[in-house]
């Protein structure tokens, strides 16, 4: 079998229906996908939801719903709307599902067995919206650091699990210089380069008392923290450690494609993972930006845009599919308002 391309959109959390901003990059990821098909090479395309962890357990429990209800209600949405939107998907991988939960436990205990994880004691401070752990020093008057989240955060003190990151940060430099296009664009690259260059951390990547998330084998008493299990996403619909031919055919992949929300998670937390695995790394991961409405993200946990159903009703999949790479140039923000898409429908 030859290799396909191998394209990958972030799974998406879903805690709330999709938007244009997941739209974005979905359909951006299906012109890649419907171009390569084109040239006769063969793509992979992959997409997915990102189904465990806290701020899912509290999305359900806020619509009365169980975790396992919830998810299956929005998911199915998501499926509807891509199919409108007239997505290419090859496969849709969901982190509930067994091929993928299988694949984590594996993952970790390959980890353990090598002592690239070990366990210790956290204490620190963790944002449920971005699902992120955070040091006392990168908070912004007491919030999350993340500048579009800026929510309260909450103080964890448990014992945990580690990676240890900080042992590939020299291997990640030296990687990034060797291989520049590795990260795109530009101001990611250096962006993540910066990052590095400011000293790693070992990541805590289990949650103690965590219910809806995947257990760690031999320690039932923690979870898999949801972005370990996440990434691993892009091997296990792969067949890493299920279907080693067919894994063979498709990685290392192609692109990733993400927002420049989950740089750090994709151009260093994930690398490194596959390094302590062994396996090849991504060939490109581009970060492109955001759609901005009045210049602030539109997010799922912010609303206030109009519904992409909606959207998709009113002006058709391909106007839109159009307007999404017509209207800035890839990587840059770019502004949305219907007022634009009725003006760039009617102008080009
Ligand atoms: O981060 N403009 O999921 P998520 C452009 N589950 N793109 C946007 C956007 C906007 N306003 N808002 C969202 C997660 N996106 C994790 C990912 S991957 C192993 C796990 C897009 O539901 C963009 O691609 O918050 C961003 O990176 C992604 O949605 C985040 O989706
Ligand atoms: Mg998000």
């Amino acid at each position: 079998m030859s290799k396909k391309f191998y394209i990958t959109t972030p799974i998406y959390y879903p805690s709330d229906v999709p938007h244009i901003g997941t739209a974005y990059t979905t359909v951006s990821c299906d012109v890649l996908a419907r171009y390569r098909r084109m040239l006769d090479e063969g793509a992979w395309f992959l997409t997915g939801s990102d189904e465990h962890g806290q701020k899912i357990e509290q999305a359900s429990a806020a619509h009365q719903k169980t975790s396992q209800e919830y998810v299956d209600y929005i998911v199915e949405i998501f499926k509807n709307v891509w199919k409108k939107l007239n997505i290419s998907n090859d496969d849709f991988i969901r982190t509930t599902e067994e091929r993928h939960t299988k694949v984590v436990e594996k993952v970790f205990l390959k980890l353990l067995e090598k002592g690239d994880i070990y366990k210790g004691h956290y204490e620190g401070w963790y944002c449920i919206s971005c699902e992120t752990f955070w040091l006392e020093s990168q908070l912004v008057e007491k919030k999350c650091a993340n500048p579009e989240c800026r929510k309260a955060v909450e103080w964890v003190k448990e014992e945990g699990y580690f990676f240890r990151l900080s042992n590939y940060g020299d291997a990640l430099l030296a990687y990034i210089e060797k291989n520049p296009d590795f990260i795109q664009p530009l101001s990611r690259k250096n962006e993540t380069i910066s990052f590095i260059n400011s000293g790693l951390q070992d990541l805590c990547i289990s949650r103690r008392g965590l219910k809806w998330g995947i257990p760690i084998p031999g320690d039932d008493q923690h979870s898999i923290y949801v972005w370990l299990d996440a990434l691993t996403n892009y091997i296990s619909a792969a067949g890493y450690l299920s279907d080693e031919e067919r894994f063979k055919s498709l990685w290392p992949a192609d692109i990733h494609m993400v927002g420049k929300d989950i740089i750090r998670f994709h151009c260093i937390i994930w690398p490194a993972i596959l390094m302590a695995l062994e396996l090849p790394l991504p060939k490109t991961i581009f970060a492109h930006g955001w759609i901005v409405i009045g210049g602030e993200k539109i997010s799922k946990s912010k609303g206030g845009y109009k519904n992409l159903l909606e959207l998709i009703d009113i002006y058709g999949a391909d106007p839109l599919r159009f307007f999404f790479l017509r209207e800035a140039t890839f990587g840059l923000d770019m502004e949305f308002s219907e007022e634009a898409l009725i003006r760039r429908i009617n102008t080009d």
